[in-house]
């Protein structure tokens, strides 16, 4: 099968930094289908001899694992092909259409790694020159608007051209290999399903956090937020799958179905939940792993005065039979202490207590790991019967807590397929089971909306998000939140 992949932003940061990598290892294995082209767009002057040049050049720069030989990256700089285009100009797209008829290829993809704002004027202009064909497919990268009117906009705008079948929404956490074995885990074993909910599980937690600030798009994200980046589409994506019934099978549209009834599910914010259930954190100036980082006010191209929130952290429920009463809580940030993304399940306790032994905190819960380490957690409680002065060594045994630990990188080999390299090749063979559909995606931002206004509110009466300290993990309300079910974050203890 022959394709071309049109890449727009093809010398922007994304494509240097994860697209072209995520292609390079799929050639590098082998995966990518033989007779492609990848043809960069952009708006510079360069032919394609300095398209190879540059991306070859970008290439050396990537994590040293991924790094290419001097061999390799010559061998796939010769699939790169560059476009010179500005995505407003018909004449344009008449030229691009041009080239891509040089062969007709069988599947053409629009990969649209640009500013949002364009997604509406290249679909059209696609369409005007005649190159929205069944054989393309158009592939939205996030943020697709800002609230649910602009999302809504741009989805129809895009509908307006292509079947939802011919549209690809990138979540990339959906393509990391770890998420996609936390429903290998749920829906490939019995195990898991009899107490998969409300009588044996007390909450759930999902954290998403980063040590890295804004780096160099603080333009972009004092626009944008962690609420937008992080919860409307990461997080509630893992609370998806974490929540979901079991699909009638492994079809894209079997899984979005239970997907969209989760998100439809969660609980509506009341004013009082609003306001109790929903901290805003930004981060000051501090020390992080030894070296002094700017408070995120001070970061290039944020606003002196921004109320942009780096961190967020909410509690929320499902209003269904099997997780009514449940708290789900989701906490991501940037800044904070580690890069750590885990879903904590945190059982009750037994009914009723036989062992004298205290409480033991940390005790009685599954941690699935999803980054930097992709593994399972089983935290258990077993009878060490280690030698206590005055304890009958039988009748009192010590409870401690052990692990039961599953590390899937040590498993599988750490030379797993990449999240841009699996979903790049899911576009280019047409499999849609990792990509999210339009009522998913409204159904979150409307979702979220409710927490948007309430924070524009706030910043009309002057209120600020609560600061926090680098390296540690957000601000103390956070804990708060959690505390006040008597729970804990996982790292709490
Ligand atoms: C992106 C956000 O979607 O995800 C970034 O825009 C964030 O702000 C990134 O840093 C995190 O992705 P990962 O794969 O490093 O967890």
């Amino acid at each position: 099968m022959s394709f071309d992949l049109v890449l727009f932003g093809g010398t922007g940061d994304l494509a240097w930094r994860k697209l072209l990598p995520g292609l390079l290892q799929a050639h590098r294995h082998g995966t990518l289908p033989a007779g492609g082209r990848i043809i960069g767009v952009a708006r510079e002057e360069l032919n394609d001899a300095q398209y190879r040049a540059l991306i070859r050049e970008r290439l050396a720069e990537v994590d040293s694992d991924k790094r290419p030989s001097p061999q390799e990256s010559a061998r796939f700089a010769a699939l790169l092909h560059y476009q010179r285009m500005d995505l407003t100009q018909p004449g344009d797209y008449a030229r691009l259409k041009a080239r891509l008829d040089e062969r007709g290829a069988d599947v053409v993809v629009m990969y649209l790694a640009t500013a949002p704002q364009l997604f509406t004027t290249a679909c059209e202009q696609l369409d005007a020159a005649g190159l929205a064909t069944p054989r393309t497919r158009v592939v939205l990268e996030k943020p697709l608007g800002h609230d649910l009117a602009s999302n809504q906009a741009i989805n129809a705008a895009v509908r307006a051209v292509f079947g939802e079948q011919q549209i690809f929404r990138i979540d990339h956490y959906l393509g990391k290999p770890s998420v996609q074995n936390l429903l290998a885990l749920r829906f490939g074993n019995a195990l898991f399903e009899p107490w998969w909910r409300r009588e044996t599980i007390a909450s759930i937690e999902i954290t998403i956090a980063e040590q890295l600030g804004v780096e160099a798009r603080g333009a972009f994200y004092d626009q944008t937020g962690a609420l937008r980046d992080m919860v409307q589409n990461h997080a509630l994506q893992l609370l998806c799958a974490i929540a979901m019934e079991p699909p009638i099978n492994a079809d894209a549209d079997a899984i979005r179905d239970e997907k969209l009834k989760v998100l439809r599910s969660l609980l509506p914010w009341t004013p009082e939940r609003l306001t109790q259930d929903v901290v805003r954190g930004q981060y000051g100036a501090g020390q992080l792993a030894g070296q002094a980082v700017p408070a995120y006010r001070g970061e290039t191209g944020v606003a002196p005065d921004s109320t942009t929130e780096t961190f967020v952290a909410l509690r929320t429920g499902i209003a269904n039979w099997r997780w009514a009463g449940v708290p789900f809580y989701i906490r991501t940030g940037k800044r904070l202490a580690a890069r750590e993304a885990h879903i904590a399940i945190h059982l009750r306790p037994t009914p009723h207590p036989i062992y004298r032994t205290p409480l033991v905190c940390g005790a009685n819960r599954l941690v699935i790991h999803l980054q930097p380490r992709d593994g399972l957690a089983l935290h258990l409680l077993a009878a060490a019967h280690e030698p206590r002065a005055g304890a009958g060594a039988l009748d009192a045994p010590a409870l401690t807590p052990v692990q039961l630990d599953l590390d899937f990188d040590q498993r599988f080999g750490a030379e797993r397929v990449g999240a841009y390299e699996r979903l790049l090749l899911d576009v280019i063979d047409g499999r849609l089971n990792l990509f999210v559909r339009a009522d998913e995606q409204e159904a979150a931002w409307q979702w979220v909306e409710p927490i948007l206004q309430l924070w524009r509110q706030q910043d009309a009466r002057g209120e600020r998000p609560r600061p926090y300290a680098p390296g540690t993990w957000g601000p103390g309300a956070a804990s708060a939140l959690v505390a006040r079910d008597g729970n804990t974050w996982a790292e709490e203890c």
